[in-house]
């Protein structure tokens, strides 16, 4: 019997998120959806599992992704499902599947939800993870692809993570762009085989731009030196690449123009960008994204630009500067004793519920200063007092927890004061 079986634990790679941090990590999630709102962009919701030809065509084979972290099982249909591993193939897969794109373009959507990839597990990298994103499709202006970067970089920087942009072209597949320039990569890399580490030997015919993604030091040392995409972008990729920056130039969004980077799935072309924080050691990208005009043929579906991102809330929530827990959403703790005060309690903190406050209080039959203790540690503003004295007059204490200022009040004045 392995450990996992014998103590129960989570599978490896993954955590329960439990109060107070979740607190925070539902913060995350939530005012992402908000801000995307605020653009434009509408909640979608696919299924947790795919068809695994989904990701195969969608994402590559040859990615890493695919090739070796995909939670793949048969059903008992004897149907390949995959566990999503990420959400962009499976958001281009549902706008095809219900003619969303036969609308007003761009169809404009956003997804929050979790992810899974069978990696190495450390600080950041987990097999269930949590994404936020965008994706934008039906329009290929650079002036999309700006909008939803700096959607990104502005999100992040509300929730707290200051980030660095960096930014490249990877061009279109076909021959005059990306194409002619596979060939000058295979051949510089084949004249350094004997440099390269060995697991990244195979990937030089099969998917050479992938070379560029690996962390071994041998291969990173070659990659130093090989040419790059940027000095070989067709004059179509060129102009689209000038456009974007000039328009980052008039946000004043920021950007490290970084020519190496590729990103690890295979459906980009063009823009690709990576949001980089800093105090998460080597998974210090919190997010990333970029253009795949092609993936939507590649799914078996019309030609259809897009463009978007995805931001993990993991890393978001380690790398919050605050990292605070955000406060609960208890605006009252109301502090009874006795048969009497649990009744009056009860009745208080329901008609401050019932006017969308938040309010709890004790049920344990803890003393008066168990359950102030209990107030202090909820986070809520105010204590509501109800001692023998107060429920006779039909009154309540009210005690501002941030000042200790206290003032009475009459029961059903309690909701307006605290509103306030
Ligand atoms: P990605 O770069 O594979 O892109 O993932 C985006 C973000 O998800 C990463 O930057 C990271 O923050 C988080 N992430 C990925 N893997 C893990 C993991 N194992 N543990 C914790 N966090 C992780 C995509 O997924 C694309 N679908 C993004 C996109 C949207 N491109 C266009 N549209």
């Amino acid at each position: 019997m392995s450990e996992e079986e014998r103590s129960f634990r989570a599978p490896r790679g993954t955590y329960d998120l439990l109060p107070p941090a979740s607190l925070g990590w539902q913060h995350i999630m939530r005012l992402a959806m908000d801000v995307f709102a605020l653009s434009g962009y509408r909640a979608v919701e696919t299924p947790i599992f795919e068809h695994t030809e989904v990701f195969e065509r969608g994402v590559g084979e040859a990615s890493e992704v695919v090739g070796k972290q995909m939670y793949t099982f048969t059903d008992r249909g004897e149907r390949s499902l995959t566990l999503r591993p990420e959400g962009t193939a499976p958001v281009v897969r549902a706008v095809l599947e219900h003619n969303l794109h036969k609308a007003a373009l761009p169809v404009k959507l956003a997804y929050a939800g979790p992810m899974f990839r069978q990696e190495r597990p450390q600080k950041g990298r987990y097999r269930q993870f949590w994404q936020v994103g965008v994706e934008a499709l039906g329009v290929d202006a650079a002036a999309l692809d700006v909008e939803v970067i700096e959607l990104g970089k502005r999100f992040l920087s509300d929730a707290g993570v200051e980030t660095e942009l960096l930014l490249n072209s990877i061009g279109h597949v076909d021959p005059t762009c990306r194409g002619a320039y596979l060939e000058e990569l295979k051949s510089y890399l084949r004249s350094r085989t004997d440099d390269l580490a060995e697991d990244d030997r195979e990937r030089v015919d099969k998917n050479p731009l992938r070379t560029f993604d690996s962390k071994e030091r041998a291969t990173v040392a070659v990659m130093k030196d090989a040419p790059v995409i940027t000095d070989h972008l067709c004059s179509d990729c060129d102009a689209h690449f000038t456009e974007v920056r000039s328009l980052l130039d008039d946000l004043d969004v920021d950007f490290t123009l970084e020519p190496r980077l590729v990103r690890g799935l295979d459906y980009y072309t063009r823009t690709a960008f990576e949001f980089i924080a800093g105090g998460l050691g080597s998974q210090n990208a919190v997010g990333g994204g970029g253009r795949y005009d092609g993936l939507a043929e590649s799914l078996g579906g019309d030609p259809l630009p897009g463009i978007g991102f995805a931001l993990g809330v993991d890393r978001i929530a380690i790398a919050r500067e605050e990292n605070a827990e955000t406060d609960g959403k208890v605006d009252v703790y109301v502090v009874a004793v006795g048969d009497d005060g649990v009744r009056a309690g009860l009745k208080l903190a329901t008609a401050l519920r019932r006017a969308g406050l938040g309010a709890d209080l004790d049920l344990a039959g803890r003393s008066m200063k168990g359950q102030m203790k209990q107030a202090s540690a909820s986070g809520a503003r105010w204590a509501a007092i109800l001692g023998e004295r107060e429920i006779a007059g039909g009154r309540v204490t009210l005690k501002d927890l941030s000042t200790a200022e206290q003032l009475e009040v009459p029961l059903d004045r309690v909701v307006e004061v605290v509103q306030g």
